[in-house]
């Protein structure tokens, strides 16, 4: 298929109450593992790229790799996601560049640390809904802030969600998708202690929006990850993730989209030590970045089972070729 909309694919997956991982990437081998993924599970699927990700492969590159995979996965929906925009411009470049949806994440300022006002949330994103909804473009805004610093995602502050604030934004936004903080964190280093994601919160705003909501921070980083980075050489100390059973709880809450990046940057990151630790005469990029591939591959299979995504891209096509030259007597 063709490109969709995350509309599309989150009110499907509401309808059918199951969850869609949205994937980060940065490089080749990162959407050919999302996708070998999505065609094994059969899943519909939403890969993003982070500002930081565009900038990095100077937006083309990556623009275009996004874009093969929806012409090489003929019969996967997919949806090309702007994740983490922090300004109409940003939002802009993203659907100049072919993307169908794009989040404006307005609870921060420009600078992407700075926690803004309630007023210049409504604005930025305002401003965004005008320019992408006239293109099809779907747009994902973000209300509360989340803790955790990324690399300009993040004011290392919480505050979760106000359910009624929650309400009136998307009442004067009119927005397609929701991302909330109840309690996750981007990163590997995500909560001291035990997890505590607030389901009262995430079950209030359920019951006063009607668009699916998103949910930043939900990679688990597997201690079998963390130890496998550190049995070949790595270091990380202290890490702790969203388990899966809190996400399928969740999901069952009325969560739609699952933003997951640690968690493949982690496989990567094992998959690559492995092969220099086990094999240090290995020098061509394709001796690591092959495995790599294939850990992540593997780590997505997974995941599409785990948030029900699994076996519905064929929900987007009722009829397969064989059917309709079955109906047509050809
Ligand atoms: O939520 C943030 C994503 O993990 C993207 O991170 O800005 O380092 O690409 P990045
Ligand atoms: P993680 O750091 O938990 O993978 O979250 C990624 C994310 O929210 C991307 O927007
Ligand atoms: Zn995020």
């Amino acid at each position: 298929m063709p490109l969709v909309s995350t509309k599309q694919i989150l009110e499907e997956a509401r309808k059918k109450s199951y969850g869609v991982g949205a994937y980060n990437v940065n490089n080749m081998e990162q959407v050919q593992a999302i996708m070998a993924a999505a065609k094994e599970t059969q899943s519909p699927v939403i890969i993003q790229a982070s500002r930081g990700a565009l900038r990095y492969s100077n937006f083309t590159y990556l623009g275009y790799l996004m874009k093969a995979a929806v012409i090489e996965g003929f019969d996967i929906p997919v949806a090309m996601h702007l994740d983490h925009g922090n300004s109409l411009e940003s939002a802009v470049e993203a659907i100049n560049l072919g993307f169908s949806s794009v989040m404006i994440d307005g609870s921060l300022l420009e600078d992407g640390k700075t926690v803004s006002t309630y007023d210049y949330n409504v604005k930025v994103t305002n401003l965004v809904v005008e320019y992408a909804h006239a293109r099809g473009v779907s747009v994902e805004a973000e209300i509360g802030t989340l803790s955790g610093i990324e690399d300009g995602v993040g004011s290392g502050k919480i505050h979760l969600t106000d359910p009624y604030e929650a309400k009136k934004f998307v009442s004067e936004t009119g927005i397609d998708s929701l991302a909330i903080a109840v309690g996750t964190s981007h990163g590997a280093y995500k909560f001291k202690g035990s997890v505590n994601l607030d389901f009262n919160v995430l079950k209030k705003i359920r019951s006063l929006i009607d668009i699916p909501i998103v949910l930043h921070g939900a990679s688990s980083v597997p201690k079998e990850l963390i130890n496998e980075v550190n049995k070949y050489g790595g270091r990380m100390m202290g890490t702790s993730g969203v388990p899966i059973s809190s996400l399928q709880e969740a999901i069952k809450l009325g969560v739609s989209k699952i933003n997951v990046d640690t968690d493949g940057r982690l496989a990567i990151t094992a998959a690559i030590r492995k092969v220099f630790t086990e094999a240090p005469d290995k020098f061509d990029p394709r001796d690591y970045l092959g495995p790599a591939r294939t850990a992540l591959t593997n780590l997505i299979i997974t995941k599409m089972k785990d948030f029900g995504t699994a076996g519905h891209a064929k929900d987007y096509f009722p009829l397969s070729l064989e059917d309709i030259k079955r109906q047509y007597n050809f």
